[in-house]
This record gives C-alpha cells, structure tokens and sequence, in this order.
C-alpha cells in the first residue's frame, strides 16, 4: 500500500521541521509549508490524507485554509493546531469542520494519537465517498442513454417524482429499463442512502411471497422454524420494488391495498400490526389495466396503484437510440472485459437499426456484450452478430382505417418523419435528404407536427 501523505504547514521552520521529520519516522511521507500560499500550490499538485496545520500564518490564517479544503477537498481531514491559551480559535477550527486540535507545545503521544484517529476518519470517509460516486455513476439518469423524445419526458417526470414519497408504476415490455429507471428514483431521492430492495412478486408462490415481503413468525407454517422479517420492513425508510406486480394473487393484492393505504401491514401467522415509512414502486409487463378488466386484479389495487405511471416505449419505437445503446454497451463491455474499445462496421449497424429487438434493451445489451467477447477485428462486424437479427424482414407498415384520407396520412407521416430524424440523429439536412424532400418542406412539416417544439426540448435544434 502507498504509504498516507500529510501536509504540515507552520511558519516556525524549527517546529515545521521537527514535525515533519516525527511524521516521516511514524511512516508517513510528510512534506512541509512555512505559508498559505505554499500549502495551496502543495494541494494542488498532490493529494493529502491529512493536513496538520498552525492557526497563525504570515499570509492568512489556518481557518481560511480549513475552508479551502473543506470546500475543495473534501477527503482530506483536518487537524488544527494553536498557541497555548487560544482555545477559542481550537472551538472555532472544530465548528467550521476541523477533524481535531493540538495545543502548542505539541507532545509526541498527542501528535501520534490524534493523527492515528484522523487517518482512521479519513479512510471511512474515502471509502464511503468512492462508494457513494460508484453507485452514483451507475444510478445517474444520465447513464440512461436516449435521444427519443419520450423518454426525455419519461427523465422529466422521474426528476420530477424522485424526491416524493409518491407510488410510482412503471409499464412496458421486458428489458425496457423499468428497472433501471426505478433504482434511479431511488437513488435521486433524499432517501438513497436507505436500502433499495426488489421483489419479483412472479418468482414464488403465493404463500412465500407474502412472507417474503411480510415477514412471518415461527411456526405460522410448514418450514417457517424461525422468526422473518419481511422486506417491506427492511426497505424501513427506504424504497420497495415489487416487479411483475400483475402476477400478484388476489390474497396478496389485499395485503398490498392496506401496505398502499396505509403502510400498514401484519407479518404471516402474527396480529401485531407493522408500520413502516417504505416508498413503493411497481412494474409490471402486463397491461394492467387490461387484467382488470379481465377481472384479475382488482381495481382499488390499481387505482392506489396508478398514481404516476411511466410507461416504456419499447425500443422498435426508438429506433434513433439502437445506435447510441450500441455504441454505449460497447464502451462499457470493452472496458469491462479490459479489451481495446472497438468500433461497429455500418453494415451491422444497418442490420441492429432494421431488427424489432423484441427483448428489447436488454437483448441489444446481451448481444453487443457477447460480440464484444467474440469480435476477432477492431469492428463488429454482421459475422459477429447473431443469425437471428440478421433474417429479420423489414418492418411491416402499419395499417389506419381511414376517415378523410388527408387525416388518415397524418398520423404515419409524423411517425415517418419522427423516426427519420431520430435514425439521423435529428440533423434536417440528413432526415431531409433520407426523405427526398427538400429542407423547408421538412422545416414546416416539423412545425406542424409538432416535431420542432420536441427537438428543441430534446435540445437538438
Ligand atoms: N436507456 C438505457 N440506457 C442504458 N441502459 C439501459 C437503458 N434502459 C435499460 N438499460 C439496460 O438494459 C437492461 C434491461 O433493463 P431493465 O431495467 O432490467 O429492464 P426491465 O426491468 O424493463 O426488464 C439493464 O441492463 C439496463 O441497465
Ligand atoms: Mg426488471
């Protein structure tokens, strides 16, 4: 291990000395500063786990520096030292984020004590912070690759609910990121440092799954030998998933009507009441409102239910993004399999742009991962793809029973012209020239549909 950097900075060039050369014997690599000015270039080229520092410089004092760092950098604590009977400047230090002080004269045994304390803070809080930015960077709605205008409706609504205790539903197909875009509620939310639990309610039979989420005591059934707690009790304060919500039973949908009512609930063979503070997002692939209408799942559930849904388009219906998901998946994949970043011939672009991708995101995932892993080239290329997307046939237009025929072009011609400028990445000249139309026709023709107000949303224009 690379052995812990101090910064001692004092004026008094016996003391700086002295302490240095104490810091150095203890281990510690220990570069000293007689001024402000010099502890401040000093931050700047290298970073410190700890800066010891006196209160009186010639050039400011300790606690502006104190405020620089905390301000700056943050991972690096603090110890303050002052003159003999200045305690007030010591309580001053701590209030404004100093980790500790040492009073002049400064004893050995302090020094190595209170420097041992502070390298002990320093090393929890680094491990919290890069813990804290690793999920952030996975989390962040900005790694949540899209350029379809849906979904940059879907982020403002996400922005917008995050920080609420708000149910939340999340509807679409398999592998359209209903999962993805419910841990980031989470992790926007003032409670992202609680736990995020997920529930898939279509995994376990009934009884199981009820004392899954709720818990169970000894005995309350075959096999249930010990006390559980449920995990709507261990995502207390924080957020539950529950996936696959339309496979609930009808005795569980009860339960779950007074968990949403009233965050109440009483574990499996137990009447003493639970309450817990859980915010709660669904998802579900099945259309639920379909299912109760077909009379399997019960309508006050699905009121409680469907306060905010965000529904996932699929991705033949974001076309312009199977390029950008492709390119995204690719750098993550040759990063993780420490492999040199590779490029994607446009022939097997062609071939990801025309294929439905019926597993969605999560199939263009699997299938760039696994020709990351393959590709024998510096390209993807068709060889590296599997069979399957390359026999899709064209997609099918689609049909319109027709009222006025005018009106009945309408509708596709927006669609036509939305995923042209999504295919070209909404440049006018390139959707223009793919169309065979010129420039100004394109021009009115967004206006009127309404597709120049989304670009500039989208910030595209
Ligand atoms: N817009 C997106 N940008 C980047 N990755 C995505 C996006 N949407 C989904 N993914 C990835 O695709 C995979 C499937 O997403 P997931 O949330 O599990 O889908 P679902 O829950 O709808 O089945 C996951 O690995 C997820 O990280
Ligand atoms: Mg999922």
């Amino acid at each position: 291990m690379r052995e812990k950097s101090i910064l001692v900075i004092d004026d008094d060039k016996i003391i700086l000395d002295s302490l240095c050369e104490f810091l150095s014997l203890e281990g510690f690599r220990a570069s000293g500063a007689e001024t402000l000015k010099g502890a401040l270039a000093k931050l700047e080229k290298e970073s410190y786990c700890l800066v010891l520092t006196d209160v009186n410089l010639p050039d400011g004092d300790g606690l502006e520096l104190l405020d620089i760092i905390r301000r700056d950098y943050p991972q690096t604590v603090v110890i303050v030292i002052t003159g003999y009977g200045t305690i007030d400047s010591a309580v001053k230090a701590i209030k404004q984020g100093a980790y500790d002080y040492l009073t002049k004269p400064i004893i050995d045994d302090e020094l190595r004590l209170a420097v041992e304390r502070a390298i002990q803070q320093q090393s929890l809080m680094s491990e919290n912070e890069s813990l804290r930015l690793q999920l952030e960077r996975k989390h962040r709605l900005e790694n949540i690759i899209s350029h379809n205008y849906k979904m940059a409706k879907i982020f403002d609504l996400v922005e917008a609910v995050a920080d609420s205790k708000i149910t939340v539903l999340m509807a679409g197909p398999s592998g359209t990121g209903k999962s993805m875009l419910a841990r980031a509620i989470h992790h926007r939310s003032s409670r992202h440092d609680k736990p995020f639990v997920e529930v898939s309610c279509g995994a376990l039979p009934e009884t199981l799954l009820e004392s899954e989420l709720f818990g169970h005591t000894r005995g309350s059934f075959t096999g249930a030998v010990n006390n559980k707690e449920g995990k709507f009790l261990a995502a207390d304060g924080g957020t539950i998933f529950l996936d696959e919500i339309g496979n609930a039973s009808p005795g569980l949908q009860a339960k779950l009507l007074r968990v949403l009512e009233d965050r109440q609930f009483e574990p499996v063979g137990s009447n003493k009441t639970t309450i817990v503070d859980t915010r709660i997002i669904l998802a579900s692939n099945r259309n639920l409102n379909d299912e109760v209408r077909q009379g399997r799942f019960r309508e006050d559930l699905y009121y409680r239910i469907n306060v905010v849904t965000i529904e996932l388009p699929p991705l033949s219906e974001r076309v312009g993004d199977v390029r950008l998901l492709a390119e995204h998946f690719l750098r993550m994949y040759s990063a993780q399999h420490s492999r040199e970043k590779l490029g994607i011939t446009d022939e097997a672009m062609e071939y990801m742009e025309r294929y439905s991708w019926p597993g969605n995101i999560r199939e263009i995932e699997n299938i760039i991962e696994r020709a990351t892993l393959l590709s024998k080239s510096k390209f993807i290329g068709p060889d590296d793809l599997p069979e399957t997307i390359k026999q899709e046939p064209s997609r099918q237009a689609k049909r319109y029973t027709p009222t006025s025929l005018k009106e009945a072009l309408a509708g596709p011609e927006k669609d036509i012209i939305r995923e042209a400028l999504e295919a070209n990445h909404w440049n006018r000249q390139a959707t223009a020239k793919a169309l065979q139309i010129n420039r100004t026709t394109l021009f009115k023709k967004m206006k009127h549909y309404g597709l120049y107000a989304e670009a500039e949303r989208l910030g595209l224009t």
